[in-house]
């Protein structure tokens, strides 16, 4: 049932960068004395369970559906299958690290322990399974330099909307001081920008694999549409975030331009979630047009 696949992707793919970002954002922004480690984790925490249990789930149920699709059975005929599949095939043997991960993951989001332990273990963790999942990606057919790529352009996703979404969460539930509000506004606004250029530069050498230099494959292919669907979904985001760098920021000690730049901010975020990330896991279930075999993970590397 690969047309559902989209469907399990794009709440899986939020949620993993979205955990991974925030939680480098906590790293990058917390200060002793003004508003430490503690104090920025707790609004996020109830978040990074919930984005936990959604990984552990909807990556259980991506497995057995690339299961399903590998034996040509339903989800129900797929079970019985999963061990063989697991351990005799490349899917199944990235799925093993991945299944550890991710078990680690709601281990650690849910374990009472101090913040400098679980932080850096959630970012360890999920940066691990973002690598998994660029080893599941289109990029496996392409060798190992396609993954590391692929895993670049994922993490940068997860850097600059991981920022954004943490930056607002916390304003909104941790009540900050505003003078941290502005240092951090500033974090963000500064990591932004080399985020962005990483995701636009990464993001141009994958499409190059799904498409070669071919305007017909860009312009009339699934593959092609979808990618430009993503690109033009992302395009809406930067005027709000060169308004938020050129005319907030500057006046960001301000409480009119906090107030607004947490209002941009959330827009930011909410389409990037929905807009991008959600064409991101259509793209990433979608084959691409160019020199492209067998759909990804279905190979019997033996
Ligand atoms: C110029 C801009 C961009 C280009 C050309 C681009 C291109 C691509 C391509 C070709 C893929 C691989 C799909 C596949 O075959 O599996 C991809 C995956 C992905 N992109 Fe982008 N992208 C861009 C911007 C973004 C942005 C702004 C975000 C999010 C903030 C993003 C997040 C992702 C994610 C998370 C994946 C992995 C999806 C998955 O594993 O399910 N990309 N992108």
């Amino acid at each position: 049932m690969i047309g559902l696949r989209p469907l399990i992707e794009w709440p899986l793919v939020a949620a993993l960068v979205g955990l991974f970002g925030t939680a480098a954002f906590v790293l990058l922004a917390s200060e002793e004395g003004s508003f430490n480690l503690q104090q920025s984790v707790s609004p996020l925490l109830p978040w990074w369970r919930i984005a936990a249990l959604v990984i552990l789930v909807t990556a259980s149920c991506m497995m057995l559906d690339v299961t399903a699709s590998m034996a040509g059975v339903d989800w129900k005929g797929a079970l019985p299958l999963f061990t063989e599949v697991l351990t005799e095939t490349h899917a199944g043997h990235v799925w093993q690290w991945y299944l550890s991960a991710m078990i680690a993951l709601v281990i650690f989001t849910f374990l009472p322990t101090r913040q400098s332990v679980r932080v850096p273990a959630i970012l360890g963790l999920s940066a691990l399974v973002i690598f998994l999942q660029a080893e599941l990606s289109h990029a496996t057919d392409k060798g190992s330099l396609a993954v590391v790529v692929y895993f670049l352009h994922a993490a940068a996703a997860g850097l600059w909307f991981g920022a954004l979404l943490a930056f607002w969460i916390v304003q909104r539930r941790g009540a900050p001081p505003s003078e941290w509000v502005a240092r951090a506004a500033l974090k963000v606004s500064k990591s932004a920008g080399w985020t962005v250029a990483i995701l636009i530069l990464t993001g141009i050498y994958t499409a190059y694999h799904g498409l070669g230099f071919d305007l017909y494959h860009l312009l009339y292919s699934a593959y092609g549409r979808t990618l430009l669907a993503k690109v033009a979904v992302f395009s809406l985001v930067l005027p709000i975030g060169a308004y938020n760098r050129y005319r907030l920021i500057p006046e960001i000690n301000g409480a009119s331009a906090q107030k607004s730049l947490v209002r941009n901010v959330g827009i930011e975020s909410l389409i990037l979630a929905v807009g991008v990330l959600g064409l991101a896991a259509v793209l990433a279930n979608t084959p691409p047009a160019h020199g492209h075999v067998m759909p990804p993970g279905m190979q019997m590397h033996m």
